[in-house]
């Protein structure tokens, strides 16, 4: 039998003319003779060319031309090269082609599965999307890669980055070596504008009416940025505070008197904010004896000590203010009320990591619609902190244990983060400094601890570079703003020719996988997920035909000012 290629190369049909680093040039005299019969030929199809020494090089079409010549019009295409298949192994980069080419023809949509699947031993393979050029082929990627390394969304408004991280934990979730009802995956997501709650009804779902944060847990650094009044760079308010905190730990404390002198600032240990403000208050109101008494001229005090006002006294009014303000705002009840001071370490961790004696879960959801915007970076600081740390003492708990442990973390954590930019922003600003601080530091040395990011942006050039440079796996989905598609192209890797240049034109649900965890940078359709989170479109026209619709403004009142 006489198989295709011999056929195209007895007429010639199909030549290489030109090999660039880049780009791959071809002539095809006859477009019908060239194509395979039941697949078609457009710009984002793959083609095979083959050299002398049985590499064969995959290319993806880019553009068509139809050009006159002596013997008709010839088609030239251009292809941007993606790799090398050499004995049936697939190997990126286009550059490992013995030249001159000999063979050229379109890749039939096997050719392609087997690319895909035999880049992914079964057990690490995990997927979430098909091919958007050819839905039938099914992208897997490396789901051990894909997960230890940082993972970034980006793409405009409405172009699926909600829906693309619901459909990729609803997969993960739904994934197990074996038959049991609940996998080891540990996922938290920070919802700020309340999506999540309907795409994982299963969810450990804690929002502003169940959240019990203890401020007695935050750093040095946070308590300072959260109650005092940092750029005044009062250092009376700072030791007072200081003081009263370590004084009324080592008060509460059960332990010996050495073990007590070890308590500082940064101990995650019980203190009461209000003795600390009862304190503060004495400080600024207190009378010291001056060491001298009322002569017996004054009739009414003679005899007794002459008192006058404390080296502080009313200094700190306005540290007084600032913690009475707080301690009595209801907004921070979740943080300052009296739960946030008797809840424990253990139920603390035990509800971020969505362990319950009542249900175990996945997937937690913190809905941070609530949470007031001024308490925002101290909350996620607070939250991501307390995983990270989660992470570093597991690890030296499990090699403590067992010194030859290699894994160190066997229920590592996925941490996502929607509309990153609001909480690692690239701005030195105060309010942002606390959550970008523990956000980056996971960006830096999370993956040792098992602990990853997932962080969705409409804004990626807003994001802190230090972050958004540690992620290995992109998933650029439509982007329209030209600053954001710089950025994006930036930090993307070079060969990736003009597949970048489609970001503009994506539909929804469209993205480039990119990254570590995928064989080839692929142009994709994420798959629907199955349940949505609440982002979706409104069908404004359909709504504004309807009959007028009369509004509960009490009942809209009510949840307002809840
Ligand atoms: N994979 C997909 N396939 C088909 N349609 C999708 C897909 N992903 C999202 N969509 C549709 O696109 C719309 C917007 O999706 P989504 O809310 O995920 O966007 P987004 O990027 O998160 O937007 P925003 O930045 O405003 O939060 C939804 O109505 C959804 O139905
Ligand atoms: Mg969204």
């Amino acid at each position: 039998m006489v198989s295709e290629l011999e056929c195209l190369d007895k007429d010639i049909n199909a030549q290489v003319i030109a090999v660039f680093p880049d780009k791959v040039k071809i002539v095809v005299e006859n477009l019908e003779i060239f194509k395979i019969a039941e697949e078609s030929l457009k710009v984002g199809s793959y083609l095979k060319i083959a050299d002398n020494e049985n590499a064969i090089l995959i290319a993806i079409i880019e553009n068509f031309q139809i050009v006159a010549s002596e013997k008709g019009r010839e088609h030239v295409i251009e292809a941007f090269p993606i790799g090398v298949l050499r004995d049936g192994v697939f190997e990126r980069g286009g550059d490992s082609l013995a030249i001159p080419p000999k063979e050229v023809k379109p890749a039939s949509i096997d050719d392609i599965k087997k690319i895909y699947e035999a880049s992914v031993r079964h057990e690490e393979s995990f997927s979430f999307s098909r091919l958007s050029s050819n839905k039938e082929v099914r992208i897997p990627v490396n789901g051990n890669k894909f997960f230890n390394k940082h993972i970034a969304i980006v793409g405009s408004t409405g172009s699926g980055k909600s829906h693309t991280v619901a459909t990729i934990i609803q997969s993960a979730v739904n994934e197990k070596s074996e038959e049991f009802s609940l996998n080891n995956s540990h996922i938290i997501i920070f919802d700020i504008h309340s999506e999540y709650k309907t795409a994982f009804p299963d969810a450990n779902f804690i929002d502003i009416s169940n959240l019990v944060l203890p401020y007695w847990m935050l750093n040095s650094e946070e308590l300072e940025e959260f109650f005092l009044d940092t750029e005044g760079n009062d250092h009376n308010q700072r030791n007072i505070f200081k003081e009263a905190i370590v004084s009324d730990r080592r008060n509460k404390s059960n332990g010996t008197e050495q073990e007590k002198q070890m308590i500082h600032l940064d101990s995650p240990i019980v203190f009461d904010i209000r003795s600390v403000l009862q304190y503060a208050i004495s400080k600024n109101t207190e009378y010291v004896d001056s060491g001298e008494v009322y002569a017996a001229s004054n009739k009414e005090k003679a005899g007794q000590p002459k008192l006058t006002q404390g080296s502080l006294y009313g200094k700190l009014t306005n540290f007084v203010n600032r913690l009475e303000n707080k301690i009595n705002d209801s907004r921070l009840n979740f943080f300052l009320g009296h739960d946030s001071m008797n809840i424990s370490f253990e139920e603390t961790l035990k509800n971020l990591l969505g362990y319950s004696s009542s249900k175990n879960s996945n997937v937690t959801v913190i809905d941070l619609s609530g949470v007031p915007f001024e308490v925002l970076s101290i909350t996620v600081s607070l939250i991501s902190r307390l995983i990270f740390e989660y992470g570093y003492f597991y690890k030296r708990l499990r090699c403590a244990r067992n010194l030859d442990e290699k894994i160190n973390n066997d229920s590592p954590i996925l941490l996502v983060y929607e509309e990153a930019h609001k909480y690692v922003p690239n701005s030195d600003l105060s309010k942002y400094r606390s959550s970008k601080k523990s956000i980056e530091r996971i960006a830096k040395e999370g993956r040792k601890y098992g602990v990853t990011l997932l962080l969705a942006s409409q804004r990626p050039s807003e994001i802190s570079e230090t972050i958004f440079s540690q992620c290995n796996n992109f998933i650029a989905m439509r982007l329209t703003n030209p600053v954001d598609q710089s950025y994006v192209k930036k930090l993307l890797p070079d060969s990736l020719g003009s597949l970048i240049d489609k970001m503009t034109s994506f539909k929804q649900g469209e993205a480039l996988l990119v990254g570590e965890a995928i064989i080839l940078p692929s142009i994709v359709q994420i798959n629907p997920c199955k349940n949505e989170p609440s982002s979706n479109d409104i069908p404004y026209w359909e709504l504004w035909k309807e009959e007028w619709k009369d509004m509960d403004i009490d009942a809209l009142k009510a949840e307002w000012y809840r």
